[in-house]
């Protein structure tokens, strides 16, 4: 895979993905709309939903009156549980997206939680890889998959060119990131920003922010595409949404990544991603 840190983006299996999306969740409804239209407007080409955040109609119809072609987006979706299995419950849960959304194709369809209770998930990649190529999909990956999940689907020759999970720099995630590097699975980060939190507070990001004419948000953005990830901030906020795209055009030095990444607490997400919505 090639891999260059610029909005342009990141190419997984000749689909190119822009490194900055926007996430939605929790926004629904006509606030979601608003959003996503604003964020198109101000250069987003890279939006992430969620059967579960209950706004893929939201985001589809900010998508359809956006005046965009439909290829110079790119969409992303999850599918729940409930979904999980042979190719049929796969392809109808695309199908419904979709209708959901009202578009013909996903760029990027993501099977949101392994859920291993229910003992699908293997069967689940396998059935979504299937769709690649039949007009509904474009690329397929997996969402919340942890080091021993990912293995799982390694094993049955089934590599993801995206794993969607949690990371910020109090949160680095470093096996995930790791798992994922060695198998050439793309990592792109939900609540790259910590959720807003302490985080925009700290020295480690305020410091070069200050030095650099940034912002602390931009600061942690600008760590994360310089490891290559994608990244899927959230925000309402037009201002904060360009803030949040414009981490192109400067760098944050060794020094600085190195006091960023000495941030890391070890802990994983701090929500459980099934009780939580992400
Ligand atoms: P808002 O929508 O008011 O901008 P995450 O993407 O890590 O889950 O974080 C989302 C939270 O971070 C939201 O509360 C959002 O609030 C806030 N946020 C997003 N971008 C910025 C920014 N550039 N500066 C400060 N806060 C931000």
């Amino acid at each position: 895979h090639q891999h260059h840190a610029t909005l342009n983006g990141t190419e997984v299996s000749d689909v190119r993905i822009p490194l900055v999306g926007l996430g939605t969740w929790p926004l629904t409804g006509a606030d979601c709309t608003k959003a996503v239209s604003q964020a198109l407007e101000s250069g987003y080409r890279h939006i992430d939903t969620a059967q579960n955040y209950a706004n893929e109609d939201a985001v589809g119809q900010a998508i359809r009156e956006s005046g965009l072609g439909r290829d110079e987006v790119f969409l992303t979706t999850k599918f729940n549980k409930e979904s999980h299995g042979g190719e049929s419950a796969v392809r109808q849960a695309a199908e419904r997206a979709l209708d959901r959304m009202g578009l013909d194709h996903l760029d990027l369809f993501l099977v949101h939680w392994p859920n291993p209770d229910q003992g699908l998930y293997v069967e689940t990649c396998n059935s979504l890889a299937e769709l690649v190529g039949t007009g509904l999909i474009r690329a397929w990956g997996v969402s919340n998959f942890k080091p021993g999940h990912l293995h799982k689907i390694l094993s049955a020759g089934l590599v993801p060119p995206i794993n969607q999970v949690q990371v910020d720099p109090l949160h680095a995630q470093r096996d995930h990131e790791r798992a994922n590097t060695e198998a050439g699975v793309v990592t792109a980060a939900y609540s790259p920003l910590g959720r807003g939190g302490e985080l925009l507070q700290s020295a480690e990001l305020s410091e070069p922010a200050e030095r650099l004419g940034r912002t602390p948000a931009q600061i942690a953005l600008r760590w994360h595409v310089q490891q290559n990830r994608i990244v899927l901030p959230r925000s309402a906020n037009t201002d904060r949404q360009r803030q949040n795209l414009d981490v192109f055009d400067f760098e944050l030095t060794k020094a600085d990544m190195e006091r960023i990444d000495s941030m890391d607490t070890g802990k994983g997400a701090r929500l459980d991603a099934d009780t939580f919505g992400h």
